[in-house]
C-alpha cells in the first residue's frame, strides 16, 4: 500500500540542478550519442519496414481512460498476485539479451536496478551473464527465466533446471523467434551480436551445451550458439516435454491469437505474454495492445495475460491494465536507461516508471487493480 502524498511524485523530481533525459525519445538519444551505430540499430530496429514496431505504440493512443472522481485516492494498492506469488506492483522487465552491447555492466545493472524498485526480472536466454551471476548480484529479489528453445532440447532442460536451482519463480517460453526476423538495420550495419560474441553468459556456463562442442574455443561456442537458437520445429508436443524437467510455472510469451491463448489453456500452460516482440519479428503483425482485449476475454480470467510491446511511458501501462492485462513488461526505455547511465540510468527509468504508473492510476480514480480494470476505456 502506498500513500500519494500532495504532489510529491512529481515534485521529487524537481529541485536540484540535475538535468536528465525523461521521456522515451530524450532517452533514446541520450543512447544513441553514447553508442555504435551497430548496438544502437539493433536495439532501436525492428523487422521489414517496421509498420509493427511504429503501431505498437501509436496504437495506444486509440485507447481513452474515462477516469471516475471523488473517490478518495490517497491511499494506492497496486499489489498483484500472479501464480500464487504477490508483486508490489504489476511491473515486469521484459527479458531482453545482449545487455553488454548497451553498457558493459549489462544485465546485472539492469537485474539491481529491477530489484531496487521491485520490479521481477525476467533474464533472458542470450544474456551477457548467467543465470548463477545473476541470481548471485540479486540475491532474494523475484526472478523469471525466458527460455529460447534449442535445438539440442537437452540445453534447454538443463537451462531451466539451473535457473529453477538458482531459485527463479517461473519459465518464459518465447514462442515467437523460432528464427530471427527480417532486420534490414543490422545487414546496413552488418552488424550480429551474437556473432561478435555476445550473449554467452547462460551458454558458455552450461554443463551440457559446453560437452557438445566440437572442440571448446570461441568460434565453436558462436557457431553452435546460432546453430541452436534457431529452432522452426518447435511444437506443442516440445511443451509437454518442457512440463517434465521442472516443476516451475510456464508462460508462452509472444501470444497475440486468441486461439493460441486458447490452446495454452487447454495444454495446461500456466500464463501467456502478450506480445510482438516490440515488432522485432514478423512486420506486419497486430499492435499488442489491439490483441490484448479479445485475448483478455477468451482468457477469462482462467491464466494470467501479461503485456508488452511498445510501452513508453506509465500511463500506457495504465491504458493495458485496464484493457485487463494482469502484469506490464518494459522493454526498451530500460534498455535507453542502460545504455545512457548504467545502473542509475534503469533506476532512474524503473522509479519514474513507476511514480508515472502510479499517479495515473489514483487519477484515474481507482484505488487497486481491481477498480482500474473496472474502468471505462473508449476505442477510437
Ligand atoms: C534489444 C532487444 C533484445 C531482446 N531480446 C529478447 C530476448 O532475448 N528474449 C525475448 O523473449 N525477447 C527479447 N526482446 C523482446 C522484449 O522482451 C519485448 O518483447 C520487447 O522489447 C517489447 O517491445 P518494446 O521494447 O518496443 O516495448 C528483445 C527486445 C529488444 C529491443
Amino acid at each position: 500500500m502506498s500513500t500519494i502524498k500532495n504532489n510529491d511524485l512529481l515534485l521529487d523530481n524537481i529541485g536540484s540542478n540535475e538535468k536528465y533525459p525523461i521521456n522515451f525519445s530524450e532517452l533514446e538519444q541520450a543512447a544513441k550519442e553514447k553508442l555504435e551505430a551497430g548496438p544502437f540499430g539493433y536495439i532501436r530496429s525492428s523487422a521489414g519496414g517496421e509498420e509493427t514496431y511504429r503501431k505498437n505504440s501509436n496504437s495506444f493512443e486509440k485507447y481513452s481512460i474515462v477516469p471516475r472522481f471523488l473517490t478518495d485516492v490517497s491511499a494506492l494498492n497496486t499489489e498483484v498476485t500472479i501464480l500464487g506469488r504477490t508483486y508490489p506492483h504489476p511491473l515486469f522487465i521484459a527479458p531482453v539479451g545482449v545487455n553488454k552491447i548497451a553498457h558493459e555492466d549489462g544485465e546485472i545493472a539492469v537485474a539491481k536496478a529491477a530489484a531496487k524498485f521491485n520490479y521481477p526480472y525476467i533474464q533472458s536466454t542470450v544474456s551477457s551473464y548467467s543465470i548463477e551471476e545473476i541470481a548471485e548480484a540479486t540475491e532474494g529479489s523475484s526472478k523469471w527465466f525466458q527460455l529460447y528453445w534449442s535445438q539440442n532440447k537437452e540445453i534447454s532442460f538443463s537451462m531451466i533446471q539451473r535457473a529453477e536451482a538458482a531459485g527463479y519463480e517461473a519459465i518464459v517460453l518465447t514462442v515467437d523467434t523460432v528464427m530471427l526476423g527480417w532486420r534490414e538495420e543490422d545487414v546496413r550495419n552488418q552488424f550480429s551480436p551474437l556473432k561478435r560474441g555476445f550473449g554467452q553468459g547462460n551458454y558458455a556456463s552450461d554443463p551440457v551445451f559446453m560437452a557438445a562442442l566440437p572442440d571448446q574455443s570461441k568460434d565453436a561456442i558462436i557457431d553452435s550458439m546460432i546453430e541452436n537458437i534457431y529452432h522452426p520445429t518447435l511444437n506443442w508436443n516440445n511443451i509437454e516435454e518442457l512440463r517434465e524437467y521442472t516443476s516451475l510455472p510456464i508462460l508462452l510469451k509472444g501470444i497475440l491469437h486468441p486461439e493460441d491463448a486458447k490452446l495454452a489453456i487447454e495444454k495446461g500452460l500456466d500464463g501467456i505474454i502478450v506480445s510482438n516482440h516490440g515488432g522485432r519479428q514478423l512486420d506486419g503483425v497486430i499492435a499488442s495492445i489491439d490483441a490484448l482485449p479479445e485475448i483478455v476475454e477468451i482468457v477469462n480470467g482462467k491464466i494470467p495475460v501479461l503485456f508488452d510491446s511498445g510501452v513508453r511511458r506509465g500511463s500506457d501501462a495504465v491504458k493495458a491494465l485496464a484493457l485487463g492485462a494482469t502484469a506490464v513488461c518494459i522493454g526498451r526505455p530500460f534498455i535507453w536507461g542502460l545504455a545512457s547511465g548504467g545502473q542509475a540510468g534503469v533506476e532512474r527509468v524503473l522509479e519514474n516508471f513507476l511514480q508515472e504508473t502510479n499517479v495515473s492510476i489514483s487519477l484515474s480514480g481507482a484505488r487497486n487493480l481491481e477498480e482500474l480494470r473496472k474502468l471505462k476505456i473508449v476505442r477510437s
